[in-house]
């Protein structure tokens, strides 16, 4: 398609659209090598035009394996595009806060919040030295550096930048813009428990969106889930379920032209709500609709992945084992698929899965689910995180009752050694373990029969929403 004498940056900005053309059929793994020789092209001794050309293709390229679901390749490409143009632009040039913007979102999807926070700041910095007081770009950071705050629990932080980035707006003629950040400022006054104005901030929200976008615009409906789960919080359930109903009128019917995510991933919001309510037979069925609506999208396999592992936990909390089986499974898929260094949200959803081979009298598939489990959280969470300590005891069971004693009671022993270390002796779970342990040892010391026992009650069966990887920016 390209040609063309020696290298040369035509070459490399007909490299360019070339992926871009392979990204936007759908094709991301053609266009990763394109991208990647593009980028071997420029030399940067040969000015700022082949610097530039270079850093745009890696960021180019960290899209593309951001649409695949590849975060950590995604955010390495950024971090090397960032140092390429800092190094031809200097530290100080707004175009540089804007990639520390962008790397600080990328990051905030990967759930670092520390590293998300420092690129934040830095951004934030360069623009309140370059551009006017209250400057577009600076609210933009203000309201990054917002969610960060809240997401890591100071919420007075996040109040601040969120309020001095929606005036910011309201100075530059953003009135419409504002009201998404008027959403953020009632969640954090939400998380504050100071309803009133939380309930204030959404109903000023809701004004600006009814008029700007259309009254069955799903904005309005994003407003109408936070009022929802703002009343289920306050004990109002009546009101909390008509506010539901009203986001579903707009999800369930949606207005052309609104692009699936966002329609798929406002059901999943209200479908979190009925089961925080204990509905899980409606929370089930607003999230196989948000499946469907997603259909395996490229770019959303590791969203549709925790959609599943939530499914999985409702089916296991109704007794639907096989059904809570079969949708952690598909969930597992994806999440090996994606090639990722696995997260701690891998190894709880690995867990729970083992859960449900036990209830299907799976064992040693549950063995092994465990084992990879256990691996993984330690790695993740290290060895003394209930998690952990949840995979460890529910291994020791499943190796009991594939008659591994030996194998079972190391474990217990090291679980109750860390609990103890961790929590002292007096905590209850500390005695469960070593009751668990002392019936091993007899029972290990006995005729070897295990039975007469159920290994359910030997199980950590701890069943809870499991959180997804993704953003939980919008609560
Ligand atoms: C909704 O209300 C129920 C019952 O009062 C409560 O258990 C649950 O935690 C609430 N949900 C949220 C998201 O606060
Ligand atoms: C489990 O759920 C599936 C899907 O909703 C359903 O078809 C099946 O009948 C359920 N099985 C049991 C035992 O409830």
């Amino acid at each position: 398609m390209c040609s063309g004498g020696k290298p040369s940056l035509e070459l490399v900005m007909c490299l360019h659209v070339t992926a871009a053309i392979y990204c936007s059929l759908g094709q991301y793994n053609e266009a990763i090598p394109v991208l990647e020789h593009s980028i071997e092209i420029p030399v940067i001794k040969e000015g700022q035009e082949h610097a530039l050309a270079k850093f745009a293709g890696y960021m180019q390229l960290g899209d593309t394996f951001a649409m695949l679901g590849q975060l950590e390749n995604s955010i390495r490409c950024y971090t090397t595009g960032l140092e390429v143009q800092m190094q031809v632009l200097g530290e100080a040039d707004p175009r540089v806060g804007e990639t520390c913007r962008y790397l600080a979102e990328a990051h905030v999807q990967a759930l670092q919040f520390d590293e998300a926070k420092r690129l934040c700041q830095k951004a934030l910095d360069i623009h309140k030295e370059n551009g006017l007081p209250a400057s577009l770009e600076e609210a933009a950071d203000r309201r990054l550096m917002g969610l960060i705050c809240e997401i890591k629990g100071d919420h007075e932080a996040a109040l601040e930048h969120l309020v001095l980035a929606s005036m910011a707006m309201v100075a530059n003629g953003q009135e419409a813009e504002v009201a998404s950040v008027d959403c953020s400022i009632g969640d954090t006054y939400l998380s504050l428990s100071r309803y009133d104005e939380a309930v204030f901030a959404y109903q000023k929200a809701l004004t600006v969106y009814k008029t700007s976008k259309g009254e069955n615009h799903p904005a309005v409906g994003s407003v109408f889930v936070r009022l929802a789960d703002l009343y289920n919080r306050t004990g109002k359930i009546r009101e909390s379920k008509s506010y539901c109903e009203n986001a579903l009128r707009i999800y369930e019917k949606p207005i052309p032209g609104i692009p699936h995510e966002e329609i798929a991933s406002g059901l999943t919001d209200v479908s979190a709500i009925y089961e925080s309510m204990n509905e899980l037979e409606q929370a089930l069925k607003l999230l196989q609709k948000a499946l469907d609506i997603y259909n395996d999208a490229p770019g959303q396999q590791n969203t549709i992945a925790g959609i599943e592992a939530q499914m999985g936990v409702m089916y296991y909390m109704l007794g639907n084992y096989t059904e809570s089986y079969n949708s952690f499974k598909n969930a597992i898929l994806k999440l090996r698929a994606s090639g990722e260094k696995k997260s701690a949200f891998f190894g709880i959803a690995l867990n729970q899965m083992g859960l449900a081979c036990v209830q299907l009298y799976a064992i040693n598939e549950a063995v092994e689910l465990f084992e990879e489990a256990k691996s993984i959280l330690e790695q993740e969470y290290g060895p003394y995180h209930p998690d952990t300590l949840g995979a460890y005891s529910n291994l020791a069971a499943t190796y009991d009752a594939i008659g591994r004693w030996d194998d079972a009671i190391k474990i217990l022993e090291h679980v109750v050694g860390m609990r103890e270390e961790k929590l002292g002796t007096a905590n209850p779970d500390v005695d469960d373990e070593k009751r668990r342990l002392a019936e091993l040892l007899k029972e290990a010391g006995r005729v070897r029969n295990t039975r007469g026992r159920s290994l359910e009650d030997l199980l950590d069966t701890n069943a809870r929403p499991v959180n997804n990887g993704g953003i939980e920016i919008v609560q």
